[in-house]
This record gives structure tokens, sequence and C-alpha cells, in this order.
């Protein structure tokens, strides 16, 4: 496990990246006033919305909400995970990414690997375009309909036929040949080594960032195997990679949908066919990892099938897997093919506008699975009605608590009718047609308690300011709880910029509240800012104040008051008085 990234090492990122430059190398940025300006990234407009300060290293949209720092912005446009993000940052300042603990945990170094598979990659690439035997590789691709610009985008290259080209190449020494070993790029039978993929199409398999990790390679006839993977290795788990993802977001601003598909050239030619949104598995059925994967980059997925009793089953499988992961707002469809077809097949047959339609007219989740289920029984039956009942149970459990499970509950309800209500006994199993009322448990922030954040988190060095009010502390809620840590962070830390303030939140609770309110405007001339934060220190402990005064007072009404409570209440109306 590699240790955690110390917050210092963020805080000194955050300070030497420009936010202005780093999304400029993205979306082109206008200056507009102190500001920056662009179309949103993140949704559709016209007109710009989208703002980048430099001053505040954040960006914004008024339009959508949209809001973060230099990571944030990496995780959202690349669709990076935090770590990721960090390390893509650091490179770029060419800085090593320190890790809590010491070298000791920061578990092998990948690069040598990733430096190995990439070399793998061109050489392959090269191989297609110079080998003597390359018009074999050429010539199939042609007569499978590849264009040779989405071959080079995919970096579709040729291991030509022999036992150690790759060796000769990138094996010469010992480090070489133990990188080749390590990446499963060779095989050692009974000691003897030689390159795994031999006379094949090679196929490169890229994480999200785009590193090579891994190959496919087909075969260029009808031989067996059609094709060969890498197998598990350091860098790549095939459970968890997509095939095409990276190439994916290369493509589109935003990935609106992924269309799970089965094949590497299934990929490949609904890209070429303009369909830029398919990724595949790898020879697997798609795992919880995919839907986890999945599910990070977009809200809706359409899983893919042939139309044939395996695609069927298949699509069964998939289903019980999305299930867990359909939480509200999530969508998953399933759009089965007609038999004999794949889309590489069908795209190339149809087109892109009726691949499109079925695409638009994929089943949802919900009919999928009533569809399926009553084929089992007779619902015409009371028995029949009972079975489906007990089918559907474990499948409704595996599916998280939500409006989404709620509506396919009453749909269910609906089917099975209430002769045979009364198999769902398990009080968690009741329909539950409503929403239960509890509300969740939540204090509610006091806007002052809000104001008095918002404007520390933008102006972290109002933390400094001597003789702050300090009574409003007495208030034990979460909004001043914050408040207190992170005037006592900037206290520490006099540096904080705002940016680096809010990621120390990052992973907890407060973060998006936090990089929310940081991101809001607030109006203030620079020199009131101070005299604004005392100002909101104070009012809230007036409100504090005024809370019990009236809390007293009302009791005052019904019943008497102890000694002390009389005290009390003395004080504060004394108090209040002079307050004002
Ligand atoms: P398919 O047999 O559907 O192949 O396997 P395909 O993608 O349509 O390939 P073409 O069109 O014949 O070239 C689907 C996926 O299953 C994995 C590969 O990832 C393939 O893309 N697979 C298949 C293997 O790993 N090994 C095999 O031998 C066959
Ligand atoms: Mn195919």
């Amino acid at each position: 496990m590699a240790g955690k990234i110390p917050a210092q090492f963020i805080d000194e990122l955050l300070d030497r990246v420009d936010i202005v430059d780093l999304i400029n190398g993205r979306i082109q940025l206008k200056k507009a006033g102190r500001d920056y300006q662009a179309c949103c990234p993140f949704h559709d407009e016209k007109t710009p919305s989208f703002t980048v300060s430099r001053e505040k290293q954040f960006y914004h949209c008024f339009g959508c909400g949209a809001h973060g720092t230099a990571i944030g912005f990496l995780m959202e446009y690349d669709n990076m995970g935090f770590v990721d993000a960090i390390e893509e940052l650091a490179s770029q300042q060419g800085l090593e990414v320190p890790r809590e603990g010491g070298q000791h945990s920061s578990g092998p170094d990948l690069r040598p690997l990733f430096k190995t598979l990439e070399q793998s990659a061109s050489f392959y690439a090269q191989q297609l375009r110079n080998h003597t035997q390359a018009h074999k590789a050429v010539e199939y691709l042609k007569a499978r309909g590849l264009s040779g610009e989405i071959a080079a985008e995919f970096g579709i290259g040729y291991a030509p036929p022999g036992w150690d080209n790759l060796i000769k190449q990138l094996g010469t020494d010992k480090e070489g040949l133990q990188h080749l070993r390590v990446t499963g790029m060779i095989s050692e039978p009974e000691g003897k080594c030689y390159d795994r993929f031999r006379d094949r199409i090679m196929f490169p398999i890229r994480d999200r960032r785009g590193r090579t990790i891994a190959f496919g390679g087909r075969i260029l006839g009808d031989d067996k195997p059609k094709y060969l993977n890498s197998p598990e290795t350091p860098v790549f788990h095939k459970g968890r990679e997509l095939y095409g993802l990276f190439e994916a977001h290369q493509a589109l601003r935003k990935i609106q949908q992924l269309l799970v598909v089965e094949g590497y050239m299934d990929v490949v030619a609904l890209a070429q066919f303009g369909i830029r949104f398919a990724v595949a598995t790898l020879g697997t059925a798609t795992t919880g990892e995919h839907m986890q994967q999945l599910f990070k980059v977009t809200h809706k997925v359409i899983f893919c099938f042939d139309g044939d009793r395996a695609g069927a089953e298949a699509g069964w499988k998939a289903l019980k897997t999305a299930l867990p992961h359909m939480r509200d707002g999530r969508e998953a469809k399933f759009l089965f093919l007609p038999d004999g077809e794949d889309p590489d097949t069908l795209i190339r047959k149809e087109g892109t506008e009726a691949f499109s339609r079925r695409i638009e007219n994929a089943t949802p989740l919900s009919s999928f699975m009533f569809d399926h289920l009553s084929k089992e029984v007779d619902i015409s039956e009371p028995g029949g009605r009972a079975r489906l009942a007990e089918l559907a149970k474990p499948l409704m459990s595996s599916l998280p608590k939500g409006i989404f499970r709620d509506i396919l509950q009453q749909q269910l309800n609906e089917m099975v009718g209430l002769d045979t209500m009364h198999i769902m006994t398990d009080a968690h199993q009741a329909p539950a047609p409503k929403r239960p009322v509890t509300p969740p448990k939540r204090e509610k922030p006091i806007p002052l308690v809000r104001r008095a954040i918002t404007l520390l988190v933008q102006h972290p060095q109002l933390a400094l300011i001597q003789n702050l009010p300090e009574k409003w502390r007495e208030l034990d809620s979460t909004g001043t709880n914050l408040l207190g840590k992170l005037l006592e962070l900037v206290q520490n830390h006099p540096n904080l910029k705002s940016a680096q303030l809010v990621e120390r939140w990052h992973g907890t609770e407060e973060y998006r509240h936090l990089s929310k309110l940081s991101a809001t405007e607030l109006f203030i001339p620079e020199q009131g800012l101070e005299g604004e934060f005392r100002d909101t220190l104070m009012a809230i402990e007036q409100q504090i104040r005024t809370d019990e005064l009236n809390k007293l007072v009302e009791k005052a009404k019904n019943e008497k008051l102890e000694d002390q409570e009389k005290n009390r209440l003395n004080q504060l109306l004394m108090e209040n008085s002079g307050q004002k």
C-alpha cells in the first residue's frame, strides 16, 4: 500500500500550479476582467459562464455550478482519481510525490514497466509500417474495413512472426529482459524465453491516463486462440480495465453515456463510425469493478450483447452485477443485437444513424428485469405471481435503498398483485410505496456561520486577525466546529491559500460544501473584509444569545424559572440592550 500524500505537498503543488495555464491547455480561455472565461466544459452552453480565477486558483461555472481547484478540475475533466490528479500535476512540475512513512511504504516503482510497454507499443506500430511481412497485417485490417486514421488513433500495431523480435529490441540486457518478463511480454516455458505475441495484430490497452498497460493480439486468420491477451501484471488487472475508455475521453469533451461492448474490434469500428463512447471488457464478464469505473465516468451505461442465447445470458449476468451499483440518478440499459451480429458487423452494415437509434431504444433495466423474470413464471396464476415475487426478492434487496428501488418495488407489487403480497414479509422488504417520513438528522446551518466560513475560505488571512470574537465557539454545531477547525489550520499554517485550504478537507463530507462556498461571489471590497468577518462572528454570538433568551422567555411564560435561570435571563436582557 502506498502511504498517504502529505498535506504540505498538496499545498506546495497548488502553490506552483497555475489553474489558468492548466485549464487553458485543455479549453481556450478568454480574459474577462481579472478572471478568465470559456463555455463550460461540463454542460452545454452557448454563452460562457465558466470562470477561472488566477487569484483564487479556482474555477466556477455560474451555469451548472461546477467548481473546484486544479486538482478538482483534473478529476472532473480528465476523469482522474484524486491521487492520479496529484501525480499528474506533480509530474508537470517535475516533482516526485512523497508518501507518508517514507520510501518504504511507497510500493515498487512502476515507471520502468510503463516505459517498456510504451516502447513495445511503438515497436509494434512501427512494424505495421515497416516490417517485410507488414502487408499481410495491413491487408487484413483493410479487409476488415479499418481506416488508417482510426488504427493510428488506437495505436494498433503488428507483432511480426518470429520468436524474439521484441526481445532483440528491448531485452538485450538483464534489466530489459526482466521488465519484459514482469509486463508479460515474453513467455517462458521451461526456462526458454520468447516473445508472447507473434504474427498478430496488436491492440494496446491503455489506462485512463493513456499509458499502455497491456496488449490484446489478434491472429490474422482463423487459428486459435483468436485473441491472446497480456496476463495479469503489476500494472494490469483485467477485471477492472475497459478497452477504449482513454480514447473516448480523448475524443469527447464530456462523456454523456458509455456503451459496453464485447470486443476490441467493436470499439474501434464504432469509433470509426462516430460512436466514440464505446468501451469493451477484456474477454471477461462485466465485473463490479467495471461498474465502478463506468459509473465514475457517466451516469448512463448501455450494455450491448449479441442476440443469441449466450448474449441473453451474459446480459442477465450483467444486470445482476449492475444492481448493487444502481444508486439514484444512475441509469442502465440493455441492447440486444440481431442474432449473428456484433457491433462491428452491424454498424458497417446499417450505418451510424440506425445503430444510434438502437442505442436510444435500448431496454431499461427495470423492463429487462421484469420481462426476464416473467418469462420464467405464469403471471396469470396466483402461484406464478407468488413465484415471481420470490424470484425478484434477492434482486430487489441487492439494490441500494432509494427512489429507484422504491419505483421498482412498486412496479413489482403491481405485477404480483395484493393476493401474493404476504410473501414479502421481511420488514425491510415490505412494499414501500412511500419513502420513510423520518427525515435524516442533520443540523440546519445558520446562514451566519456559513457566511463566516465562506469569508474565511475565500480569504484565509482573516484567521490571522488579532482579538477575534471567541464566544461563538459556545455554539456546538457542525458549522461552528468546522469554522473553528478552519481558523486553527490557517493560524498554524499562515501561508495557506484558499485552494490549499479547501483541499485539506478532501475526502471528507465537508469538501463539496467548502469548495462550493469558496466559489460563491460575496461582493465585498478588499478593505471591508476584516470588518465583515468580525461582524459576522459577533452576529453569530448575538444569535446564540437571542436563541437562549427566547427559550428562557418562552419557559417563563409557562412555568417558574429557577434562580439560576432568572439570573441568566437578566444578564441576557442586559447584554442585549447593551449590544443595540
Ligand atoms: P469475440 O469472439 O466476440 O471477438 O470476442 P470479436 O471482438 O468480435 O473479434 P473479431 O471481430 O472476430 O476480430 C470478444 C472479446 O473476447 C476476448 C477479446 O477481448 C475479444 O475482443 N477474446 C475472444 C479473447 O480474449 N480471446 C479469444 O480467443 C476470443
Ligand atoms: Mn467481431
